[in-house]
């Protein structure tokens, strides 16, 4: 068979590795996919540094839209990144019979609905394995693998770039902006690293995961999204001294109301697998009712690793090119007629256990004013830390974990609390998982 023809877009980061793996690894690669998969075609906007990439081993170009409209080629891989040419140049790919890959969880968060309808209508593939969690297979495992159970729900670390930062914190008791630092020179970071510390990506990734799973659209303008970057050093340690860690969890879970879909950091007990994933690692948790637990691990990150999904995807396609475009695995792994309309709950009814770091004042009652305003709320208390206070201060910390209840409950009994005069400053809530 010919080999399949491959335009590249961006030979940056994962573009490069892309080339590199592909290459080195091309004879083991036509083994698997039964035809050889070649790079013809490469268009960056730096074409002197594309060229020393590629080694004059394949036509280089600034205009992306040469890639896309080029009559020879089968698939075009989208590694630019953004929601803006990005997305232009994967719906012309599309209107031009071409395959897409991309790796691209932000364009396909926001406009995956109009990007799998118009690759449906041309009958064409859209496959992006490394948007999720980079080289660990996790659509694969949640589109295929798991199909034949009704899943519970998800949870992962699915930002490299937190989960580093959150670590040499810890562990090295370094700041985090020198991390942050050192997460962008080893090509962790998103361009925009904003979108990395607030949250953001990891909100695009599960928000493609919940659509996988629960056969729901995709819908990152419901999904709840709180980042890092008011995580405080304290708090670290005193989830530690509870035996929890922190980590930024993406979540998504089915509940009778609704689903709910969230990103927040999270405290975990330690004992956990996945609480000891450590640096750019990152872990998927998936409950399945059939299965139960089954746990992904690896790098979510960097050329090789992304690289590896990439090409698994070019791999995927150069099997399944020929089929008819019915008897595919369908894009959300549903079928687009049996997707369903289940709720994204709003944060207010989610249920959660919480740990809550209240600055009071020394003094006699003020905690049991404290544990009568939850038992009005009717939320009940599971553990208990009083730290001493400080030299020379009359304020101490008080940390309690409360068993599980729904977010309104304790933003209601939060809200009477930090009204107390006992009580100065703002209360630090950050919600925990068991992951049992
Ligand atoms: P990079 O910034 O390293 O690479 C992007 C490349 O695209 C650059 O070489 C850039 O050129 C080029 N480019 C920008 N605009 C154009 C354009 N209009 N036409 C042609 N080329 C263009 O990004 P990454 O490789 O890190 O990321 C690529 C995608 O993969 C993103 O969607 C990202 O979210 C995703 N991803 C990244 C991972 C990682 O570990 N880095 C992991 C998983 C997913 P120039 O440098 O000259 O601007
Ligand atoms: N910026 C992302 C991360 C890259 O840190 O995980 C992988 O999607």
């Amino acid at each position: 068979m010919k080999p399949i023809k491959v335009g590249l877009l961006g030979i940056g980061t994962v573009g490069g590795g892309t080339f590199d793996v592909l290459k080195r690894n091309q004879e083991e690669i036509r083994r698997r996919a039964g035809r050889g998969i070649e790079i013809v075609m490469v268009a960056d906007l730096n074409t002197a540094r594309a060229t020393e990439m590629t080694g004059g081993q394949c036509e280089v170009v600034s205009d992306a839209n040469t890639v896309v409209n080029h009559p020879d080629i089968d698939i075009v891989v989208e590694l630019i990144g953004g929601y803006g040419i990005a997305k232009d140049l994967v719906m012309k790919a599309i209107a031009n019979g071409k395959h897409v890959v991309t790796a691209n969880k932000a364009l396909l968060a926001i406009h995956g609905t109009e990007i799998f309808r118009a690759a449906q209508e041309k009958g064409v593939m859209v496959a992006f394995e490394a948007a999720v969690a980079g080289g660990i297979p996790i659509i694969k495992a949640l589109r295929e693998g798991l199909s034949a159970n009704r899943i519970q729900w998800v949870a992962g670390i699915i930002n490299g770039t937190t989960n580093f930062i959150l670590s040499e914190m810890r562990e090295k008791g370094l700041d985090f902006g020198t991390v942050l630092k050192e997460a962008q020179a080893l090509g962790y970071a998103e361009a925009d690293p904003t979108f990395d510390i607030e949250g953001i990506d990891a909100a695009h990734k599960a928000t493609l995961m919940s659509a996988i799973a629960f056969g729901i659209p995709v819908q990152f303008d419901r999904a709840y999204v709180e980042g890092i970057t008011k995580l405080n050093a304290v708090d670290i340690r005193y989830a530690e001294q509870l035996g929890y860690r922190i980590k930024l969890l993406g979540i998504a879970r089915r509940t009778d109301a609704g689903i709910e879909l969230r990103v927040h950091p999270t405290l975990i007990p330690a004992k956990r697998l996945i609480a000891n994933v450590e640096g750019a690692m990152n872990a998927v948790l998936v409950q399945g009712d059939a299965v139960g637990a089954t746990l992904y691990y690896g790098k979510g990150a960097g050329a090789e690793p992304t690289a590896s999904a990439v090409i698994a995807d070019l791999v995927d396609i150069a099997r399944l090119a020929t089929a008819d475009p019915n008897h595919r695995v369908p894009y959300l792994a549903f079928q687009p007629d049996a997707m369903a309309d289940i709720p994204v709950l709003p944060m207010a009814e989610i249920t959660s256990s919480y740990y809550l770091r209240i600055r009071v004042a020394d003094q006699l009652g003020v905690l049991a004013d404290i544990t009568r305003i939850l038992a009005d709320a009717s939320i009940s208390i599971d553990a208990m830390l009083q730290k001493e206070p400080g030299e020379g201060e009359s304020d101490t910390d008080v940390i309690l974990l409360t068993h599980r209840c729904q977010e309104k409950q304790v933003d209601a009994a939060i809200a009477r609390i930090e009204a107390m005069t006992t009580v100065s400053g703002k209360i630090n809530r950050i919600r925990m998982e068991s992951l049992a």
